[in-house]
């Protein structure tokens, strides 16, 4: 391609493309020998990061501005060689990269890693359709059908929320957890807007929404709150109870108080398993709360839902059949590669009816006989994310999940143990699943300091919580190469940390 610059006579540079010298012929793409050569060579360097994960230091050990004085300022104008790419993964990349598949990461919550899925993202980027509408690719549509059935069967979801029921109910991809809990208050606005406007019709959407207020317990992630800020909502963030968990009556208490105040009850979010310390509501008690003050209950199990494909774990469930929509998170827990949400509605149509814009560009004549996942979510455009499900439940069988999620929660007691022998530290609460809470007995700042402590070894990486103002140290356990030598090695950094920290 040629362009030549010209100046008019106001001084403006015009830019002119020379059209004889525009060669459409010559190929300006990566050819498929070259693509196989190199998409081989990065399989063989994924296979050699993922195996030999736990000798890198987990923390990235960088400043902050360090990667722009590796690459040029501007995109080359002609191109580079993928082997040129390839070279500079290890000198630009990996120096910044916090290694979370290592079996010595321990922040936050697990994100999930496995081959199956990421060679089901390859297929997805190599089919790369945006499957907005059943006509857009019918594939992407109704594999995610399909397999939101088999999800939702694997945890013991009730059928009201499958389509293989044949009722209104059905499962969806959404990109997070954040997302389900605003998609599922914005269900719940627009039902209730429209059965307050049956009572009253002469009030305004205005009015109604200004009285609207949603619930959830003080222990709930902030994605619940933004998703009040976001829908344009109140909150009403109820007290947990000893164990961290809402109960009934606390929330029963919470909704006859706004009805006093003449506020309208529509929403609340139920958490089984919170991001502190992996605590779970009630939701036998709070599922019934809500049917009776008609207020759209939602569970966010956004890690702890993947257990759930355990049978031994489903009593934390109990009341299921009381909720309005469910989602967990397979990005989390459950090998599936983000992003992969996975949620499910009784009844879908408040979403679809509240959301439909439906411009001629998008309308197709088979509308209706299959879900157009636009109207489940707030974007338009959606990759094809039910490949990864696919490929995971085929490739490891329910059975290596159990297996999986079984190894995490004995991983998690065995460190639990290791932590009690020590009369220096205590637990903090229950170990539920993957997940411990420990501190040094006495004053927070002591925890604080350790902490800081171990981060600042970079062996090993966890971060803090505080309920009630009691701070302590997060253990999760994320990696699925974890094994029982892990969490001995994590200990004694934990130990040795201590030690120095003591020693001064
Ligand atoms: C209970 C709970 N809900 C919601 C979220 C947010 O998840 P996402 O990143 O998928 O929005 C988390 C994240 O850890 C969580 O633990």
């Amino acid at each position: 391609m040629s362009a030549n610059k010209a100046k008019d006579n106001k001084g403006t540079t015009n830019h002119t493309i020379n059209e004889d010298k525009l060669d459409t012929n010559v190929s300006i793409d990566m050819e498929a020998p070259e693509f196989r050569d190199f998409a081989k060579s990065m399989v063989d360097y994924i296979a050699e990061y993922l195996e030999n994960i736990r000798d890198r230091r987990v923390l990235a050990d960088v400043k902050p501005g360090y990667l722009r004085p590796l690459i040029p300022d501007a995109a080359p104008e002609k191109p580079d060689t993928w082997q040129e790419v390839m070279s500079d993964i290890e000198r630009v990349i990996m120096p910044g990269v916090t290694h979370w598949h290592s079996p010595k990461f321990h922040a936050y919550f697990p994100t999930a890693n496995s081959y199956p899925a990421i060679v089901a993202d390859m297929l997805s980027g190599a089919i790369a359709c945006i499957g907005f509408s059943w006509i857009a690719s019918p594939a992407c549509t109704e594999l995610e059908v399909v397999m939101l059935d088999w999800l939702g069967k694997m945890i013991g979801l009730p059928k009201e929320f499958l389509a293989c029921s044949g009722g209104k109910g059905g499962g969806v991809i959404q990109g997070t957890a954040s997302e389900a809990t605003l998609v599922g208050l914005l269900g719940a606005k627009a039902k209730k807007i429209q059965q307050v406007k049956k009572q009253h019709p002469d009030w305004t959407d205005d009015m109604i929404v200004s009285k609207l207020v949603g619930y959830n317990s003080a222990q709930a992630h902030s994605s619940v709150e933004r998703a009040g800020l976001l829908g344009g909502v109140k909150m009403h963030s109820v007290q947990a109870d000893e164990k961290n968990s809402l109960r009934g009556e606390a929330l029963e208490a919470a909704i006859k108080e706004d009805l006093e105040k003449g506020l309208i009850p529509f929403y609340a979010v139920i958490t089984l398993g919170t991001t502190n310390s992996c605590a779970f509501d009630r939701l036998d008690e709070c599922g019934a709360v809500c049917n009776k003050y008609n207020v759209w209950a939602h569970v966010d199990a956004a890690y702890a839902g993947s257990a759930f494909i355990c049978p031994e774990y489903r009593h934390l469930m109990k009341g299921i059949e009381t909720a309005d929509s469910f989602n967990f998170n397979p990005h989390k827990w459950m090998l599936v590669n983000f992003d992969c949400s996975a949620m499910w509605l009784k009844d879908p149509t408040w979403l679809v009816n509240a959301f439909n814009v439906d411009p001629l560009y998008l309308r197709h004549e088979m509308q209706g006989s299959a879900p157009d996942y636009r109207h489940w979510q707030i974007p338009l455009g959606r990759r094809f994310r039910a490949l990864k499900l696919w490929f995971v439940l085929r490739l490891y069988g329910v059975e290596n999940l159990q297996a999986h999620i079984r190894r995490h929660c004995k991983f998690a007691q065995e460190f639990a143990a290791l932590c009690r022998a020590d009369d220096r530290f205590e637990i903090v609460g229950d170990v539920n699943m993957g997940l411990v809470c420990f501190r040094l007995k006495g004053a927070n700042e002591l925890s604080e300091n350790l902490l800081k402590l171990i981060n600042g070894r970079g062996n090993i990486h966890m971060v803090p919580s505080k309920i009630r103002d009691v701070y302590f140290i997060r253990m999760a356990l994320c990696s699925r190469f974890t094994k029982s030598e892990d969490m001995v090695y994590s200990w004694n950094e934990v130990s040795a940390a201590a030690d120095e920290m003591l020693k001064k």
